[in-house]
């Protein structure tokens, strides 16, 4: 019941009766609310703290009707998530199980031939309470029925975001509203309004202002990474370290050898989490029975299960590349796959944003080649399927901020791939018209197709 409820607003729901409020999360967030002064900010519900959030905030300028552009984006940015939420799903194993937890499967690992297994194969729960401390804390109580709603969810992905900015307000919309699924149970920001507001905009039971705190909850199993491109490695090694699956936003780092060494960790915990498995079976301990054994709560239960599917599945890591899921890229891709095209000979790429980014953003973003083009880079490798190998750029500046920055805003690059075939990237970071302008044609031997705000194919 509390889960059919708790994305159409469990915290609206339970906030009428005082006694639930205990998160410290939510006191927390009265407490930054300005009262209307008839009234005590105590006495005031969630429903009320939403509509004074909502008032609070500035009009909106009146918007016409979306672009297809924008419409484009932003179904392709919730396929994403999607993808990533099934990938996910299915590590967990959440979507065939419900309670039970069979280990029928096992057997037929050749990674662990030879291991002795648990006396009495067949439908079993190991439950190891040893195990689950050394990756993870216990569960630290539910202290309102928000959190507790948050740690026992049997059927969801249970995701945090990490950055609240403007990519991350895009994803925490999806997730609490789109994605099926999932659920968003904590947000963390180290603006703590930042934080506050999604939290009260999303109905996010939990925020943090240290992304560490989010990463170390046991009520998350997934982390969307949305924080700037310096903090991805760190928080992404933290994450494998504390058995977090990862969404991570584009690029994971701002050098290559931060990029191995990030992906190293999460090796590292992958086999971690194999042997924790292998050990387990070797010895047969079955620590608590059918049974139910002696556990303290059904949350820790709950947490105990997922650790398990979690050493059978490792961590499961995808960086955001969301042109993948724009439908007429993947027509090109088609035309491509199904031999229409013939072999592939010429690419030509046009990626263009509206308006630039804020340049206290584009300081650290590692500038528009790892910034924006990244995009283009991996875009490039998946129409062509090849890698490049060769690689000559260009680039000037026509914005004097982006230019005391030492950036580019309009640059072409020209890639040649392990195929032989040739690509011409074009970038810049505005539009005169402002738009949010992304066209390819993938020219091959018998044909060629242009992707963009239309297809058209040639023979
Ligand atoms: N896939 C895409 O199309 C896309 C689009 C935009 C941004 N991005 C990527 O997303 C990341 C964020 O970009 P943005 O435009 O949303 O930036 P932003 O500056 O709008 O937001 C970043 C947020 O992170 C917060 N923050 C900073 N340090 C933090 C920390 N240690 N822990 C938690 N929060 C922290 C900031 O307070 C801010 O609210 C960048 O790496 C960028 O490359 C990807």
């Amino acid at each position: 019941m509390y889960r059919a409820d708790y994305r159409a607003g469990l915290l609206r729901r339970s906030a009428s009766k005082s006694e639930t409020l205990q998160s410290g999360s939510l006191k927390d967030a009265r407490a930054g609310v300005r009262a209307p002064p008839e009234r005590d900010i105590r006495q005031l519900s969630s429903s009320d703290l939403l509509s004074l959030e909502a008032s609070e905030r500035k009009p909106r300028e009146p918007k016409g009707p979306k672009t297809s552009e924008e419409r484009i984006y932003e179904v392709m940015l919730r396929q994403e998530l999607e993808s990533f939420v099934r990938l996910t799903a299915s590590a967990l194993r959440l979507e065939d199980e419900v309670l039970e937890d069979t280990d029928a499967d096992e057997g037929n690992d050749p990674a662990e031939e030879g291991a002795v297994t648990a006396e009495g194969t067949g439908p079993s729960r190991v439950l190891l309470r040893t195990l689950t401390e050394q990756v993870l804390p216990p569960v630290a109580g539910t202290a309102s029925a928000q959190s507790a709603v948050a740690a026992y969810n049997p059927s969801h992905v249970r995701v945090g975001i990490i950055g609240c900015g403007r990519i991350g307000q895009v994803h925490a919309n999806n997730l609490a509203n789109r994605v099926p699924n999932a659920i968003l149970v904590a947000v963390s920001d180290a603006l703590e309004e930042a934080a506050r507001r999604v939290a009260a905009r999303f109905h996010v039971p939990i925020w943090y202002t240290k992304a560490e705190d989010l990463v170390h909850d046991p009520r998350v199993d997934a982390v969307v990474i949305c924080s700037p491109t310096d903090t991805h490695a760190p928080l992404m090694k933290e994450c494998a370290r504390y058995g977090k699956h990862i969404f991570c936003e584009k690029p994971i780092a701002l050098g290559l050898d931060l990029i191995d060494e990030a992906l190293a960790t999460l090796e590292a915990a992958n086999a971690d989490l194999r042997e924790q498995r292998l050990q387990i079976r070797k010895s047969g301990l079955k620590l608590a029975s059918e049974t139910g054994g002696d556990y303290l709560s059904v949350a820790q239960w709950e947490h105990d299960r997922r650790l398990r599917r979690l050493q059978r599945s490792g961590i499961q890591l995808m960086v955001a590349f969301q042109r993948r899921y724009d439908q007429n890229f993947q027509r090109a891709r088609l035309a491509h796959d199904s031999g229409f095209l013939g072999r592939p000979l010429k690419l030509h790429l046009v990626s263009r944003d509206p308006a630039p980014p804020p340049v206290s953003y584009l300081k650290a973003s590692g500038g528009i080649w790892l910034d924006q083009a990244i995009h283009d880079f991996d875009m490039a490798r998946f129409l062509l399927k090849s890698e490049p190998v060769e690689v000559f750029a260009t680039g000037l500046c026509s914005d004097p901020a982006i230019a005391e920055i030492g950036d580019c805003d309009h640059v072409m690059t020209h890639v040649r791939f392990a195929n032989e075939a040739i690509c011409v990237i074009d970038n810049s970071r505005s539009t005169p018209h402002q738009a949010y302008d992304q066209r390819a044609e993938l020219f091959g031997t018998d044909g060629s197709i242009t992707v963009g705000q239309r297809v058209s194919e040639h023979r």
